[in-house]
């Protein structure tokens, strides 16, 4: 399996601290946001991996990461997305290096306590389709939102205004070869973006969609509350250790 990490996006709920940076290169305690999606699929295993930006800022990103030594990677691979399409549009990028393997794709701004290993060992052996990562949360209203039935999920709502459960869709998601052509498929929300939630969507009605739930804490860091609260918690648990 391969790994995406998407770095896109003006970070606009962040201005004007975004202004002149792009958002994954901010810091969460003592490392830029981006270092901590990328330890994300390296914990998993995952060692041929693309970084998908675009922006102004592009070219910082090629010389803060390099080829991923800080990483004990060979090398990292990057796409450019021009224009704001959206997190399925950035995602469309990473066709060509998929090559039709299965990929892990995670948001730039997806900060996580523990490791997402054994479900990256469960999708491996997945026949078909994808996976993805479910957290509790108090105000999931901020999120994509699980809907279940019992013990299935039958549907996910992009931040609905009454959420149909507790569950969050998080940041990461693994997928078969087929997500480019359901990408392919997609119309434009009414924010205008291509939505990674559409994509779910598609493999839930396909009945090839299965879920984990994800180990220890989770914050994403696109707002100023989830941006202090993922450097807070990341410095606890440093301390900690
Ligand atoms: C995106 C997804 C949403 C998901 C969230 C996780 O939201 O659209 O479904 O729950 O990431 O961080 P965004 O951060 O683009 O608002």
């Amino acid at each position: 399996m391969k790994g995406v990490v998407l770095a896109g996006g003006t970070g606009s709920r962040l201005f004007p601290l975004t202004k002149v940076t792009n958002k994954h290169l901010m810091p969460i305690y003592d490392r830029p946001m981006i270092y901590y999606p990328i330890q994300t699929l390296v914990a998993a295993g995952i060692d041929e991996i693309m970084v998908v930006t675009g922006g102004r800022n592009s070219g910082d990103f090629l010389r803060l990461l390099g080829n991923g030594k800080d990483f004990g990677l060979k090398h990292l691979n990057y796409a450019y997305q021009d224009g704001e399409g959206g997190i399925a549009d950035a995602l469309s990028l990473a066709e060509h290096f998929a090559d039709g393997d299965k990929i892990c794709v995670v948001l730039g701004d997806n900060i996580i306590e523990k490791d997402i290993r054994s479900a990256a060992d469960a999708f491996r052996k997945q026949e078909r389709g994808a996976k993805i990562l479910l957290k509790e949360v108090q105000d999931a209203e901020r999120f994509g939102v699980a809907e279940m039935r019992g013990e299935k999920i039958v549907g996910i709502e992009e931040k609905p205004v009454r959420p149909k459960s507790n569950y969050a869709v998080t940041g990461i998601y693994m997928y078969d070869g087929t997500v480019f052509d359901k990408v392919n498929k997609l119309i434009p929300s009414d924010r205008n973006e291509l939505e990674i939630t559409d994509v779910n969507n598609f493999y839930i009605r396909e009945g090839s969609m299965t879920y984990d739930f994800l180990d220890g804490w989770w914050t994403d860091a696109g707002t100023f509350e989830s941006l202090l609260r993922a450097a807070n918690l990341v410095a606890q648990t440093q301390h900690k250790q």
